[in-house]
């Protein structure tokens, strides 16, 4: 088979706009050793508002001795600057979470489950069924207060401890969400065990499943098939992708767990394809650069390296000299 004839015609890809949800305050800073102050996490945050993401995840209301990089999750939710037309959502794993979520004026909760029994109890410390039901209360929560409701279902693709996760049992924890009236629920790659054909199928599938639900990609780049997924996701349809600036990120509970998708590989992807996506690199790889050096160290983004695409760079010194020197032996024969 030539690579100009494949097997089956490649989708036509999203005209809409894509949405990116910025996850590294949540995602990335979760997997980090070191505290980022509180004054810096808001600067940091408040500097990524004006950088035309829909969504960002702020923080996570989960206890503070399972994730101690998020403990002022309260002080940062209320002190950062809202930019209205994006929502302020935050990790929500149980009713006492949402509480504390709906005090510090959250838009949204992000509701967090596993579709791999065993990476549910290594995670949450509860079975699927334990986490149903208290999700289940905490939606009801969250519908009381006005508040909208996403389900991040991690280890959609593979589980780093049980291996394959059927896909029937992910569309029926979907399912099961759906019932509660939720109104997205974000299919996570949680530890890059995604391959392109993989999420294809499987987001085609909850995608006609559930029309309804505002369904949204969470992938990690751990073994370089990040790019290849969201291309896939996109032939799939879907139009809203979690990604953290820099690459950085990872489950402190999923082993072998690496960053996520880079916001400004991503970004740069979008806009190579042509597609709806008008986010400014440059303004990405400020904000990066911000992060570097509240972390002290390199970030994983191969944009963030290289560049984009379109950057030139400038001829070597010896440039003018060397193609006189070629032009001249070119003209002797
Ligand atoms: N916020 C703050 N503290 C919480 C809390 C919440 N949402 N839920 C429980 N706690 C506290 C309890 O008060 C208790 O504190 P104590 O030991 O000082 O008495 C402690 O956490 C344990 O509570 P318990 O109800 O027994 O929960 P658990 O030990 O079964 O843990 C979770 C359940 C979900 C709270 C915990 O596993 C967790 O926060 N996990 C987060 C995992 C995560 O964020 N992973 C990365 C993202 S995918
Ligand atoms: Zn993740």
């Amino acid at each position: 088979m030539s690579p100009t004839s494949p097997a089956t015609p490649i989708p036509p890809l999203p005209t809409a706009r894509i949405h990116l949800h910025e996850v590294a305050p949540r995602d990335g800073l979760q997997m980090e050793s070191v505290f980022v102050p509180t004054d810096d996490k808001v600067a940091w945050i408040d500097q990524l508002s004006t950088l035309g993401y829909s969504k960002i995840e702020v923080t996570s209301f989960v206890s503070p001795a399972a994730i101690p990089a998020l403990r002022d999750a309260e002080e940062v939710m209320r002190r950062i600057a809202r930019v209205p037309g994006v929502v302020y959502t935050a990790l929500v794993p149980n009713v006492r979470g949402g509480e504390r979520a709906i005090d510090a004026r959250v838009n949204e909760f992000n509701l967090v489950m596993s579709a791999s029994a065993t990476h549910n109890l290594a995670n949450l410390r509860m079975t699927q069924a334990q986490s149903f039901g208290t999700l289940s209360q905490t939606t009801r929560l969250a519908q009381q207060a006005g508040l909208a409701v996403n389900v991040s279902l991690s280890c959609a693709f593979g589980c780093p401890m049980e291996g394959d996760v059927p896909a029937a049992a992910v569309a029926d924890w979907v399912a099961r969400f759906a019932g509660l009236g939720v109104q997205g629920v974000t299919l996570c790659d949680t530890t890059g065990m995604a391959d392109p054909g993989q999420v294809l199928a499987l987001c085609s599938a909850i995608a006609q499943q559930q029309p309804e639900l505002a369904l949204t990609a969470h992938f990690h780049d751990t073994r370089g098939l990040g790019g290849a997924n969201v291309f896939a996701a996109l032939q799939a349809g879907i139009t809203r992708f979690d990604a953290s600036l820099g690459g950085i990120g990872g489950c402190p509970y999923a082993p072998g767990a690496s960053g996520n998708v880079a916001t400004e590989d991503v970004v740069h992807l979008l806009q190579c394809l042509g597609l709806c996506c008008e986010m400014p690199l440059d303004d990405l790889a400020a904000a990066a650069q911000t992060l570097q050096a509240l972390l002290g160290h390199g970030l994983p983004s191969a944009v963030g390296r290289a560049g984009p695409r379109w950057r030139h760079h400038p001829l070597p010194p010896d440039f003018q000299q060397t193609r006189e020197r070629a032009l001249a032996r070119e003209a002797a024969g």
